[in-house]
C-alpha cells in the first residue's frame, strides 16, 4: 500500500484513508492506489462496508490542477467513481475540510455521504474554466435536483454540511470525532442490509424536473457568462443529465470536459488560480509575523469606512479616527446604512450585524490610537496632509505598531521618511468599495522590515484579500497601468469613435463595463480634480466637467442617464461636443473598428505592464495579471493582461506599437525593452 492511501479494517468496517498533503488532491499517485485499494477490498468478503476518509486538514479538494494538459494517467478520477459503482456493499465517504470538484464526485460515487458540520462541498471547477469532468454534473441532480445542482455548478460556490443535507447531498452531519462517527453510521448502515442504490440509479429528483424553469434558469446564467464558455458548458450538462440516459449525459459531459480543459479560457483560468497564490509567496513570508490585534483606521470616508469594514468583517476590533464629531457620525451612519443593507438582502444575518458593529469604537482622538497593532491612514490624497498624519502616528503608536498608508499615487517612501520609524511602514492600497473588493497592492517602501510585509501579506489572507506586493512608483501596478489604458482613450474620440463604440469594444472583448461607462460610474469629478493639482488637462472630459456633467451621480456624463437608472444612453450633445473639439484642432473624423480600439488601449497596457517588470515595481508578469483581474476588471477567461499577450501574440503587439509610436510619436506606444524580448524568448524573464 502507498503512503498516499491506506486501508485498514477492523468488525469488517474498511477504513480507505487518502493522505496527499496539503489537500489531498487526486494526483496519478493518489488515484492508481486508491483504485487498487477499492478493488481489493470489493473483493474481500470480510469487508462489510467501506469508508473513505483523508487525513490531513480536508477531504479531497479535487482534482490535481497541475496535471492539467499533461498526458492522463490511467486510471482516471472517472475509472475510480466507475469502479466505486460496481461495489454492491455500503460505501461512505467521510467529509470534513471541503469536498470540492472531483472530491465531491469521488463522494458521489459512494453510497453515502456523511460530513462534518463545517465542512464545505461544492464543484468549483466553473472558476477553472472547466465542468465537474467525473461525473459530477450527471449525478449531484440525482440528490439535489436539476435547479439547485445548475445553480451550484455554475457559480462554483461551495455549500455547508447543514445546507447540502437539507438539500439531500450528505445524508447525515456530525460534530466531534467524524471518523468514528462515520464507522458508526457504516456498520448501521451495513447491518440494514441492503439493497444500497448507487447516485446513478436514483432518477425521482430528475423525475420531478421542470424543463422550463431550467430553460429559463439556464437562460439567465448564459446572459451572465460574459463570453465564458464553461458556464454555458455546464448548464449544457446539467440539461443532459434530465434529458438523456445516465451513460449517454456522463458520455457528453466528457466530451464539453476535454473540450475545455484543452481550450485557452481554462488555461488562463488555471494560471490565475496559481498566480494568486505564487502573488502571495514574499521574501521573508516564513519570519515571525507581528501579532496584529487591534486596527485603526484614520479617516472614516469612502475608503476608510470600507477598510474598517473589511476588518470588522474578519473578526478585528476597529478604532476609527476622524477629525470631528460630524464626520465620524457620518462615516459610522454609512458603515451601519452598508451592513442593513447586507441584512436587508439576507447576506448578513441580524446578529453577525450586531456582533461587527460591536467591534467598532469611534474616536477624535490621536491618543486613542495608542493601542493599536495596525494603523491605516485613507485620508485625503494630499501629501502635506498624510505627513502630519503620519507624524502624529509616530508620536501615539505603540513600538511596534504597523504604519500603512492607503494612498493611490503618493510616495510611499517620502511619507515613511516622515516617521522615525520608516522599516514599520508601507502602503495598503484597498479597493473601492474595500468591503467588497478582493484586490489588495500592499507597497513595500525602500525601508519596510521584512517580516511586516510578512505580516500584512498574512492579515491580507485572514480578511479575504487577494495581495500582490508592489514596489513604489506613481500609481503602483494598477492605477499606473490605468493610465497607460486610458491614454488614447481621448484621440480615439477626437479622431472619430463614439464613447459606445469604444466601450463595446470593452465589453465584447469581456470587460463588464467600457472606461467611459466606468468614467461615469465613478464620477468624472474625481479625475477632473487630479489633473486640476497636478497641471494637465483632458480637453473633452475637463470641459464635461465645466459643464457639471460628473457622472452617474449628475445623470450626465459621457452618458446621459434616466432619472434613477444606471443604463447609459448615448447623448448627442456629447457627440456633438466631441466633434467640436475634433474641428477645433483640425480633425477629420473617420471609421475606427474595435481592433484598433484594443490595439490603442490594451497594448500600451501590456506595454507597460512590461516597464513595471522591468523596474522591478512587480516581482512577477503573473502579479500584473492577480492586480488587473481582481482589481480593475480584466476578464478572467483571458488570465490578465500578461497572460493574454502571449495568446494575442508578442510579436504582433511589438509590431502594433511601433507602427502606433511611428505614427503619433508618443511615449506610451514606445515598446519596453522587455516586451521586445519577450518576443524573441518567449519569456517575461530578464
Ligand atoms: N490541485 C493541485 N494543487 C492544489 C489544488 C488542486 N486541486 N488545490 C490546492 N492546491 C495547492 C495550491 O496551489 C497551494 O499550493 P502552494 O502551497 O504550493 O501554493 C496549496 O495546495 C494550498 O492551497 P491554498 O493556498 O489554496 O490553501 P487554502 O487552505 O487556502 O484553500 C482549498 C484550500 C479551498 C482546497 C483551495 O486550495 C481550493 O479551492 N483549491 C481548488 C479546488 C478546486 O478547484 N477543485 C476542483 C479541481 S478541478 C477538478 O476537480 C476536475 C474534476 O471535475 C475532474
Ligand atoms: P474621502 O474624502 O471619502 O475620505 C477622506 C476622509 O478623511 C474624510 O472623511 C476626512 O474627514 C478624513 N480626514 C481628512 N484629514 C484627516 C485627518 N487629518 N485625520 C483624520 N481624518 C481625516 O476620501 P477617500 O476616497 O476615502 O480617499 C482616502 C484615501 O484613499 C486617499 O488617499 C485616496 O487616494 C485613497 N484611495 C481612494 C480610492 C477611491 O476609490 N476613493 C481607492 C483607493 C485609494
Amino acid at each position: 500500500m502507498s503512503s498516499s492511501v491506506n486501508a485498514t479494517s477492523e468488525n469488517g468496517v474498511a477504513v480507505v484513508t487518502i493522505d496527499n498533503p496539503p489537500v489531498n488532491a487526486l494526483s496519478f499517485h493518489v488515484r492508481k492506489p486508491l483504485y487498487e485499494a477499492l478493488i481489493a477490498l470489493r473483493d474481500d468478503p470480510a469487508a462489510r462496508v467501506i469508508v473513505i476518509a483523508c487525513a490531513g486538514r480536508t477531504f479531497v479538494a479535487g482534482a490535481d490542477i497541475t496535471e492539467f494538459g499533461k498526458p492522463v494517467e490511467q486510471p482516471e478520477l472517472r475509472a475510480i467513481v466507475a469502479l466505486l459503482g460496481t461495489i454492491a456493499k455500503p460505501t461512505v465517504a467521510a467529509i470534513h475540510g471541503t469536498a470540492l470538484g472531483g472530491g465531491l464526485e469521488l463522494a458521489l460515487g459512494c453510497h453515502f455521504r456523511v460530513a462534518d458540520s463545517s465542512a464545505r462541498l461544492g464543484l468549483p471547477e466553473v472558476k477553472l474554466g472547466l465542468l465537474p469532468g467525473g461525473g459530477g454534473t450527471v449525478r449531484l441532480p440525482r440528490l439535489v435536483g436539476a435547479e439547485k445542482a445548475l445553480g451550484m455548478i455554475v457559480s462554483g460556490t461551495p455549500i455547508s454540511a447543514g445546507e447540502a443535507k437539507a438539500a439531500g447531498l450528505v445524508d447525515a452531519v456530525f460534530d466531534g470525532d467524524l471518523l468514528a462517527q462515520a464507522v458508526r453510521f457504516a456498520g448501521e448502515m451495513a447491518s440494514a442490509g441492503g439493497p444500497f442504490v448507487a447516485v446513478r440509479d436514483r432518477n425521482d429528483r430528475l423525475a420531478e424536473a421542470d424543463l422550463a424553469a431550467f430553460d429559463a434558469q439556464a437562460a439567465d446564467l448564459a446572459r451572465k457568462a460574459r463570453g465564458l464558455e464553461a458556464p454555458l458548458a455546464c448548464a449544457e450538462a446539467v440539461r443532459n443529465a434530465i434529458t438523456l440516459p445516465f451513460d449517454e449525459a456522463l458520455a457528453a459531459e466528457r466530451q464539453l470536459f476535454l473540450k475545455l480543459v484543452s481550450g485557452d479560457q481554462s488555461r488562463a483560468q488555471r494560471h490565475l488560480f496559481f498566480a494568486e497564490r505564487e502573488a502571495a509567496k514574499v521574501p521573508g513570508k516564513d519570519l515571525q509575523k507581528r501579532k496584529i490585534g487591534r486596527v485603526g483606521i484614520i479617516g472614516a470616508g469612502t475608503m476608510g469606512g470600507g477598510i474598517a469594514m473589511a476588518f470588522a468583517n474578519g473578526c478585528f476590533p476597529v478604532t476609527l479616527l476622524e477629525t470631528g464629531e460630524e464626520s465620524l457620525q457620518r462615516g459610522m451612519a454609512m458603515i451601519e446604512k452598508n451592513y442593513a443593507v447586507s441584512v436587508s438582502r439576507g447576506s448578513l444575518s441580524e446578529e453577525a450585524r450586531q456582533q461587527r458593529l460591536g467591534l467598532f469604537k469611534g474616536s477624535t482622538d490621536y491618543a486613542d490610537l495608542a493601542d493599536c497593532d495596525l494603523i491605516i491612514e485613507a485620508v485625503f490624497e494630499d501629501m502635506a496632509v498624510k505627513k502630519e498624519v503620519f507624524g502624529k502616528l509616530d508620536a501615539v503608536a505603540k513600538p511596534g505598531a504597523i504604519l500603512a498608508t492607503n494612498t493611490s499615487y503618493l510616495d510611499v517612501n517620502a511619507i515613511a521618511a516622515s516617521t522615525s520609524r520608516p522599516q514599520d511602514v508601507l502602503g495598503m492600497h484597498f479597493f473601492s468599495p474595500a468591503n467588497v473588493m478582493k484586490l489588495l497592492e500592499i507597497v513595500r517602501a525602500e525601508r519596510t522590515a521584512p517580516e511586516v510585509l510578512a505580516t500584512v501579506t498574512d492579515l491580507a489572507r485572514r480578511i479575504g484579500k487577494v495581495a500582490v506586493v508592489v514596489g513604489v512608483c506613481h500609481g503602483f501596478v494598477g492605477n499606473r497601468v490605468l493610465s497607460a489604458r486610458g491614454a488614447e482613450n481621448e484621440f480615439l474620440l477626437l479622431e472619430g469613435a463614439s464613447p459606445s463604440q469604444v466601450d463595446k469594444a470593452f465589453t465584447d472583448f469581456g470587460w463588464p463595463m467600457g472606461p467611459f461607462q466606468m468614467g461615469d460610474l465613478a464620477g468624472l469629478d474625481i479625475g477632473w480634480r487630479n489633473r486640476k493639482a497636478r497641471g494637465l488637462t483632458a480637453v473633452i472630459a475637463d470641459t464635461l466637467c465645466e459643464q457639471g456633467r460628473f457622472g452617474q451621480k449628475t445623470g450626465r456624463g459621457w452618458y446621459r442617464y434616466e432619472s434613477g437608472s444606471r443604463e447609459p444612453v448615448a447623448d448627442p450633445e456629447v457627440e456633438a461636443l466631441i466633434r467640436a473639439k475634433a474641428a477645433e484642432q483640425g480633425i477629420a473624423p473617420r471609421a475606427i473598428g474595435a481592433g484598433e480600439i484594443i490595439e490603442r488601449t490594451l497594448y500600451p497596457l501590456v506595454n507597460e505592464g512590461a516597464k513595471i517588470l522591468e523596474e522591478g515595481i512587480a516581482a512577477r508578469a503573473s502579479d500584473i495579471d492577480v492586480v488587473w483581474v481582481n482589481g480593475y476588471g480584466f476578464p478572467v477567461g483571458k488570465g490578465g493582461p500578461m497572460f493574454w499577450a502571449g495568446l494575442e501574440g508578442v510579436s504582433k503587439i511589438v509590431e502594433r506599437l511601433e507602427y502606433w509610436h511611428a505614427k503619433t510619436g508618443r511615449a506610451i506606444f514606445e515598446p519596453a525593452r522587455l516586451l521586445r524580448r519577450f518576443a524573441e524568448t518567449g519569456s517575461w524573464e530578464g
